[in-house]
């Protein structure tokens, strides 16, 4: 009997708990109105932590379909919104700019590595990096000399590879070979160091290039985390992977404290034309913050041109038709020149390329280099598109999603077709609210003109003098810092005879 007076309405209360949390789940799951967001069904207490746990491996995929379901190209998947409306970016990426910083779990995550740097900073310590650094990138100086360190990369070191390759028929990796070009080309750029890992000929370069691989791809693992309770314990009992993130870098810091501390004595000789030799030249900042700021244009420069690269190259081995117009694009400025020779394009004949710079614009349309971009919510808002955002909500727009957008760009959307980029054989660039392949708004990319001289330089020199092969076709995506290709991109070689 007092068993029965303790236990049934217990029993009761639960199956009342249980029948609120079904009407919840069922009121919620209702599909929106024509005009409303979707809002995904939340669990009681565990909120929506088995949808994260479920979807967590295919989220760009699982998000598109989301969002492709929603009136407004808006869901909430509280404590995150994930939006592709035009509207929306615009909102978080610019009007309300101010309301909506990067978020304080992301910095966290980071900051072992990326410390206060231009990626991992709000506010003043933001702002005085990116003054400093849109100033050095609007140099003509600085556009000379990034032209001049790729036209050595291009000449010395990655056309002799692609010959040897093409003689000997080995397969290469061409995501490796092009994320050692970009890796020396940014340490150039950045330190006034070269690493020389395309030509693998420097064992401090070698460990450099992977020890910053490594303290990426662990952040990242960081990033995923669904707690980051689960990574700060890890931490705090030096377990496997926060031990090896850790190692990584202490590397990469020590080499990166050596380059600022001997940039600084040479700096008050002269210096050179190197960002390093720039921002040390001006003694107002501690050697660490300028670590911290380097590391931050390293990783800028090393991990998203590549990544571009690599599925442009994919897309292109099935598209014979794009590789000839690109060729032809190439042969009709090389005939303008007075003097026909084999050297990399000039920084004019380079911008000149309108429909290679359509290529590449719509190759990463549809596999963007940073597919997802989130930011955090200061007060509770409401978009454009009438989702509200509560305070302390992410707001993240997809990239990835927006570029399969019917509602974008039209109903072709799946197919890839530069002629959609060109008006009377003028390339015509896309509000950067629609195409947010560069961000948008006060904190848009500073690299986007230096990495499409980079990509044209790069690509058209390998398309004039090779065809390349796709030996596997692979073709899936894995997300690190960039969508990377998972397993690399394996291809053969074989010089063309363009004489
Ligand atoms: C295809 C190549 C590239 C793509 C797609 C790209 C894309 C982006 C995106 C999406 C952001 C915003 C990231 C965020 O706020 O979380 C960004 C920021 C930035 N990018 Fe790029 N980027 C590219 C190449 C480069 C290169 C070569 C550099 C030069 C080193 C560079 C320098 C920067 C910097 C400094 C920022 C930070 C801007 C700020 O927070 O104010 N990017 N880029």
């Amino acid at each position: 009997m007092e068993l029965c007076s303790v236990f049934l309405p217990t029993i009761l209360l639960l199956l009342l708990s249980v029948l609120y949390s079904a009407i919840l789940f069922f009121k919620r799951s209702a599909p929106p109105k024509a005009t409303e967001s979707l809002v995904l069904k939340s669990y009681p207490v565990i909120g929506n932590l088995p949808h994260f746990i479920k979807n967590g491996r295919r989220l760009l995929e699982w998000t598109t379909d989301l969002i492709a379901s929603s009136p407004t190209g808006t869901v909430t998947v509280a404590p995150i919104v994930f939006t592709a409306n035009p509207t929306n970016v615009e909102h978080v990426a610019r009007t309300n700019f101010q309301n909506y910083p990067k978020g304080g779990e992301i910095l966290s995550t980071f900051h072992d590595f990326l410390g206060r740097g231009i990626f991992n900073s709000n506010g003043e310590e933001w702002l005085l990096q990116r003054k400093a650094a849109s100033f050095e990138f609007n140099t003509k100086s600085l556009r000379a000399f990034v032209l001049d360190k790729v036209r050595h990369e291009t000449v010395d070191r990655l056309i002799p590879l692609l010959k040897r390759a093409g003689r000997s028929g080995e397969v290469l990796d061409l995501q490796d070979v092009l994320e050692r070009f970009a890796f020396d080309n940014i340490c150039s750029l950045v330190f006034g160091e070269d690493p020389k890992c395309l030509a693998l000929e420097s064992e401090d370069g070698e460990r450099f290039y992977h020890a910053f691989h490594e303290a990426t791809e662990l952040s990242i693992e960081r990033a995923k985390q669904p707690f980051s309770l689960i990574w700060k314990l890890s931490k705090w009992l030096d377990l496997e992977s926060e031990r090896r993130l850790r190692e990584s870098m202490e590397t990469v810091h020590g080499l990166v404290e050596k380059y600022v501390r001997s940039r600084r004595k040479l700096s008050r000789e002269g210096g050179g034309s190197d960002f390093l030799s720039r921002f040390a030249a001006d003694g107002a900042h501690s050697d660490e913050f300028i670590r911290d700021i380097l590391i931050s244009f390293v990783l800028a420069g090393r991990d998203t041109t590549p990544t571009a690269l690599t599925w442009f190259f994919w897309i292109l081995s099935s598209k014979p038709e794009v590789v000839e117009k690109i060729r032809e694009e190439i042969r009709v400025i090389r005939s303008q020149r007075r003097n026909y020779d084999s050297e990399v394009l000039t920084l004019d004949e380079l911008r000149e390329m309108g429909y290679l710079h359509a290529a590449l614009s719509e190759s990463m349309r549809i596999y963007p280099p940073v597919p997802l971009r989130p930011c955090e919510s200061r007060r509770e808002d409401e978009l454009p598109d009438g989702t509200r955002v509560r305070k302390g909500w992410t707001v993240m727009y997809s990239t990835y999603a927006m570029g399969r957008a019917e509602g974008i760009w039209g109903q072709d959307c799946g197919e890839f077709r530069p002629e959609r980029w060109m008006e009377d054989g003028v390339f015509q660039p896309a509000s950067p609210f629609r195409y947010t392949v560069f961000h948008a708004g006060p904190r848009m990319c500073l690299g986007k003109d230096m990495a499409y001289i980079q990509m044209k330089a790069v690509a058209a020199s390998i398309l004039e003098g090779f065809e390349v092969e796709v030996v596997e076709n692979r073709g899936k995506h894995h997300l690190s810092m960039t969508m990377r290709m998972e397993g690399g991109l394996p291809v053969r070689i074989k010089e063309r005879n363009i004489s």
